[in-house]
């Protein structure tokens, strides 16, 4: 049994966690990666879960021995499930408000852990948020962990670009327009596309988020998605940085993660702005953008650097602007690259074209393999 939406917030939301129920077994996983994180400290600790969503953090944090749990979010509807669950399944340790620290003060007792799970790129204003947040843990000794979208991935690119493309749709249109999706992707890009603030942070504006907010990170991490799956996947590295208050000590300076494809991206933007000019009817748009997620997302499973699903995406754009038209118009970067592409579709020499030296992965597949499209 599901409330029905009532306002913009809980449609968004949703149509995000409307089929997403809890589960056992995602909870032990989840209890587990909190211990990992914060070991002995969880026992007894008080806990704020703030955007707690469906509420699975929550009560992972009461599975692995936090005393008391603060769980807000934004959206009544969120609250309302989370508060049904723990009521039938006679869980006392959650409190389960409905609030917003951005428009209201939350009082409550002080915490020793903020979990900021997902939450920061969902907001206007997060300095202000995690100044509240940290206003709500005063004591030496708490800790904060923080995740925040990684700009400059692979992801980044593909979502904002497709979010370009396909703006603001709202939950209808989109179950029906997301048919011809896969499974990952369709998840995937209803939580990217519908969401109505969506923000991404490089290294260096994270890491002044959490000085501005009196917070020093004093560990990287390894991410939930590392810690079940083994293995880091460079197409997203979201920044998920273990705090205390300013002054602490084994502060950590932030930096960039690790990726091989940072020329590959001029490419794929280049080749992204001719898309955006060459395709003007709105739901070929439409189409665009889902089959650049349907693209990307269902090239990762194999590959962790990120490689296979940039060249998909290139040769994807590609034929886009082949069946719009769009080829002959191109410009600068991607006109080389629409150069370089058309030799190495018909295995033409291609050595001395302008793309072939561009230091891109790309450009290294382009010149030595040939291509269909
Ligand atoms: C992507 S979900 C993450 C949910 C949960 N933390 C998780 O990891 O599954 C973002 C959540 O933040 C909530 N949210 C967004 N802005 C908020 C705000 N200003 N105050 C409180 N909650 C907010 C949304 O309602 C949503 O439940």
């Amino acid at each position: 049994m599901y409330l029905v939406a009532s306002n913009e917030k809980n449609r968004d939301a949703n149509s995000v966690f409307r089929r997403e129920l809890l589960h056992g077994g995602g909870l032990d996983k989840c209890a587990a990666y909190l211990q990992r994180i914060f070991g002995d400290s969880l026992n007894g600790a008080r806990v704020i879960d703030y955007g707690c969503g469906r509420g699975n953090w929550a009560l992972a944090f009461l599975q692995a021995g936090a005393k008391q749990v603060l769980a807000i979010d934004a959206v009544d509807d969120n609250v309302q499930r989370l508060h049904d669950y723990c009521s039938s399944h006679g869980i006392d340790g959650i409190d389960v408000v409905h609030g917003d620290l951005l428009r209201q003060n939350i009082t409550a007792e002080k915490a020793d852990i903020v979990w900021l799970y997902g939450v920061m790129h969902h907001v206007g204003r997060p300095l202000a948020l995690l100044q509240s947040l940290r206003d709500m843990a005063p004591g030496k000794a708490a800790q904060f962990y923080v995740y925040g979208n990684d700009a400059g991935s692979l992801r980044h690119f593909t979502v904002d670009t497709a979010r370009q493309l396909y703006p603001h749709p709202n939950e209808e249109a989109f179950r029906a327009e997301s048919i011809p999706l896969t499974r990952d992707t369709r998840r995937r890009a209803r939580d990217d596309l519908i969401v109505p603030h969506l923000d991404w942070y490089g290294a260096t504006e994270f890491a002044e988020l959490l000085s501005g907010a009196g917070l020093e990170p004093i560990a990287q991490a390894e991410g939930f998605e590392i810690f079940q799956n083994g293995r880091r996947n460079q197409e997203f590295q979201p920044h998920e940085a273990l705090c205390r208050g300013v002054p602490a000590e084994g502060a950590i300076l932030w930096s960039e993660p690790e990726r091989g494809y940072g020329d590959d991206l001029c490419v794929l933007s280049a080749m992204a702005r001719e898309v955006n000019f060459a395709v003007t009817d709105k739901s070929a748009r439409i189409q665009v953008a889902l089959g650049l997620m349907n693209t990307h997302f269902s090239h990762l499973s194999s590959d962790t650097s990120g490689a296979k699903a940039t060249l998909e995406i290139f040769l994807y754009l590609l034929h886009v602007l082949d069946v719009h038209g769009g080829l002959e118009q191109t410009e600068g970067l991607a006109a080389d690259f629409v150069a370089l592409a058309e030799a190495a579709l018909s295995d033409a020499p291609r050595k001395h074209l302008a793309a072939a030296s561009h230091p891109s992965n790309l450009a290294r597949h382009l010149r030595e393999n040939m291509i269909r499209l």
